[in-house]
């Protein structure tokens, strides 16, 4: 029988290799590494590796605060924040993620552990008084609910000192904070939580930020801080919520 001239000295390295056990498998790890490296790699240097959407704007202080304490109390092991492109996720919770909808978080709290509903747009749905009876006592609102009580944030004072030193770590791993931002950290956190306060600075640093007293109590408390990263929760994004479905949804 004829063969080619190639075939029986590949089978010969082949046999080689396959004999040599350690070196085979360090073989097989380089081939593996470099198909990985050339579909990943490209992914960090792309442009639209994260398709932009209008609206995105780093946490405001208070924001960031409020998320510290949400990261604090492991709200996360019960909580997702992110709306799978499926139909009846798109139909409980509204339009599902964007990637961009997470790029300034460190770290970001997407999850797959639902023992309650995915918070990714639970920013406008309840009031503030709904939220804070919910977390004092979620039974208060919720009969059947099994979520714990968090009612000591409300005698929590939030400590300010540090929230510049916050926003400048949250700059070191890419979150654009600029010298401004920084500079009115301390002034824009206090001024987003009193309704007195004038906030157009903080307005026009971080559009559409609200501000309010949003544990409605006096002094500023961990639980205002949570209740303004709740409110915010998916608010953001701005693109068309109505664009046509695509047909696999219907
Ligand atoms: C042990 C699991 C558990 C933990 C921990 C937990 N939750 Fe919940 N959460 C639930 C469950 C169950 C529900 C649904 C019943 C209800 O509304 O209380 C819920 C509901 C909610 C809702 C209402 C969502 C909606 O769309 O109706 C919000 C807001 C919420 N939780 C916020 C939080 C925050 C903030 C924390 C951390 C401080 C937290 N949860 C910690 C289990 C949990």
């Amino acid at each position: 029988m004829a063969t080619t001239e190639t075939g029986p000295r590949f089978a010969r390295l082949h046999g080689r290799f396959e004999r040599r056990a350690i070196r085979f498998a360090f073989a097989i790890l380089v081939v593996l590494s470099a198909g990985g490296l050339v579909e990943i790699a490209p992914l960090f240097a792309l442009e639209n590796t994260v398709e932009k959407v209008q609206g995105m704007r780093p946490y405001t202080p208070l924001e960031l605060a409020g998320r510290g304490v949400y990261i604090r109390e492991g709200c996360y092991v019960c909580h997702s924040q992110q709306i799978r492109p499926f139909r009846d996720e798109v139909e409980r919770y509204g339009p599902y993620s964007l990637a961009a909808e997470s790029m300034y978080d460190h770290p970001f709290q997407w999850g797959s552990k639902r023992t309650g509903p995915d918070l990714a747009r639970v920013g406008n749905k309840y009031s503030d008084d709904w939220h804070v009876r919910h977390l004092m006592d979620p039974r208060d609102v919720v009969p059947a609910s099994i979520m714990p009580s968090y009612a000591f944030l409300a005698s929590r004072p939030l400590p300010v000192d540090r929230i510049e030193r916050l926003l400048r770590a949250h700059r070191t791993v890419g979150v654009p904070y600029s010298e401004e931002h920084l500079a009115n950290a301390r002034a824009d956190l206090l001024a987003q939580a009193d309704p007195e306060a004038d906030a157009a600075g903080l307005a026009q640093r971080y559009p559409k930020s609200q501000q309010r007293n949003f544990d409605g109590r006096p002094g500023l408390t961990e639980m205002d801080a949570l209740v303004a990263y709740l409110q915010m929760l998916g608010t953001l994004a701005e693109f068309d919520w109505r664009r046509p479905e695509p047909e696999w949804v219907r």
